[in-house]
């Protein structure tokens, strides 16, 4: 598999330059015109209370997108990590117009076409370097606190092992791995995010490879890993099943795959968070669950990112295709895999976080994990997606 081991060599002599935080912290992409952020995330609940003037300062700025917020309704909903400022009406926004990213200049015609791989790693790659350096000073809580904890108590021994992390963005879930004692090879569709990981395995090595690569074409032989890993990246992939068919494909006889999607049942197209007005969720408003979605693009912060902050950096902007439930476990089991166990984690097993954004995963799980094994080879070109 690693056919290459000349390859860290010569992208660690390669790497591109960094600067220094004042007090020496490492500037990741400083070289490259990127915005530091100074200020420590929230942590506690009032900062959390004052996302109500959060969304409706972005409201005013995106006003295509956003719901009026109801009285008791405080903040929108959180897909991935965080918070979609533009949430709710984002998520069924597939045709708004004008959009968001002020591009008046492409018709609605053409926005509303399917989005493929190509489209998604323009998406990805635009975010690359903010979501670096934002995952990196803390702000990807749910990711840190609720979904890689959870991901991590699922997964099977390790040590030892062959692995493959599918979208691996800036290589910190992958550097987890890799401390268990497996031996990591790492994709993912974005240039700049695999630039940072190199970076961080030429700085502190963990004998991690770290390569460009779309996971619905993975760059490897049959049979060249013991597992594969994917931390909430398939449902960013056009084609799941041909993402999942790779997977088996890379994987040896009775080798897992385990990933983490958002939870089809809780991050459907359409979802808000209604919380009371001391900050508490109340419940989760969901909605268009049968709506298969081929290219939507969702624009939202990391929900700890302060108003201030807010406004020097960019919202991201994330394809998202939703498949509900029963389509995801058709495809897994379709690709040659027999489901071993699902994990749907909350806050709860995240003891000492209690920020209030993470409470909305003691109401529902904003990810489900599925463990797999590899059951069966499976061969030749996807079917047709469902529809
Ligand atoms: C939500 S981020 C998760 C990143 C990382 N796994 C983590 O947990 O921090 C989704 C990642 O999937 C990557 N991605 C999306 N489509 C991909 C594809 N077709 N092949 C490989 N990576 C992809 C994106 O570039 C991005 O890094």
């Amino acid at each position: 598999m690693h056919e290459d081991d000349g390859q860290i060599r010569r992208m660690c002599s390669d790497a591109g330059a960094r600067g220094k935080h004042r007090d020496g912290r490492e500037t990741e992409g400083a070289g490259h015109g990127a915005l530091l952020l100074e200020v420590q995330p929230p942590s506690d609940r009032s900062q959390a209370q004052g996302f109500r003037t959060n969304a409706q300062t972005v409201r005013n700025k995106v006003n295509d997108t956003v719901h009026t917020l109801e009285d008791d309704v405080v903040i929108p909903g959180l897909p991935n990590s965080l918070d979609i400022i533009t949430g709710p009406a984002t998520n069924t926004r597939r045709n708004a117009w004008p959009p968001a990213n002020g591009d008046t200049q492409t018709p609605p015609s053409e926005r509303e076409r399917a989005l493929d791989s190509t489209d998604v790693a323009r998406h990805w790659e635009a975010n690359a370097e903010a979501w670096t350096r934002q995952a990196r000073s803390g702000f990807d809580i749910f990711r840190d606190a609720v979904n890689t904890p959870a991901f991590m108590a699922q997964l099977p021994a390790i040590q030892g092992r062959e692995g493959l992390d599918v979208g691996c963005g800036e290589g910190s879930n992958t550097r987890q791995l890799a401390r268990r004692g497996a031996k990591m090879m790492a994709v993912d569709i974005a240039p700049t995010f695999v630039r940072h990981a190199q970076e961080t395995e030429c700085k502190d090595p963990l004998g991690i490879e770290f390569r460009v690569g779309d996971g619905m074409a993975l760059p490897f032989v049959e049979e060249s890993f013991d597992f594969v890993t994917a931390f909430m990246s398939l449902m960013d992939m056009p084609d799941p099943q041909r993402a999942l068919r790779e997977a088996n494909r890379v994987l040896r006889s009775g080798g897992f795959l385990q990933f983490s999607i958002l939870h089809p049942c809780f991050v459907p197209p359409h979802r808000k968070v209604l919380r009371r007005r001391n900050g508490k969720t109340r419940a989760i408003e969901i909605g268009d669950y049968f709506a298969t979605t081929t290219g939507r693009v969702d624009t939202w912060w990391f929900s700890m990112l302060s108003r201030k902050q807010r406004q020097k950096v960019a919202p991201f902007q994330t394809p998202i295709f939703h498949r509900t439930l029963s389509q995801w476990i058709d495809l897994v089991v379709g690709a040659g895999f027999a489901i071993e166990k699902l994990g749907e984690p909350t806050a709860g097993t995240a003891p000492g976080r209690r920020e209030a954004v993470l409470e909305d995963t003691e109401v529902a799980p904003l990810s489900l994990i599925v463990l797999a094994t590899k059951r069966r080879a499976v061969s030749g070109p996807s079917p047709a997606p469902t529809p």
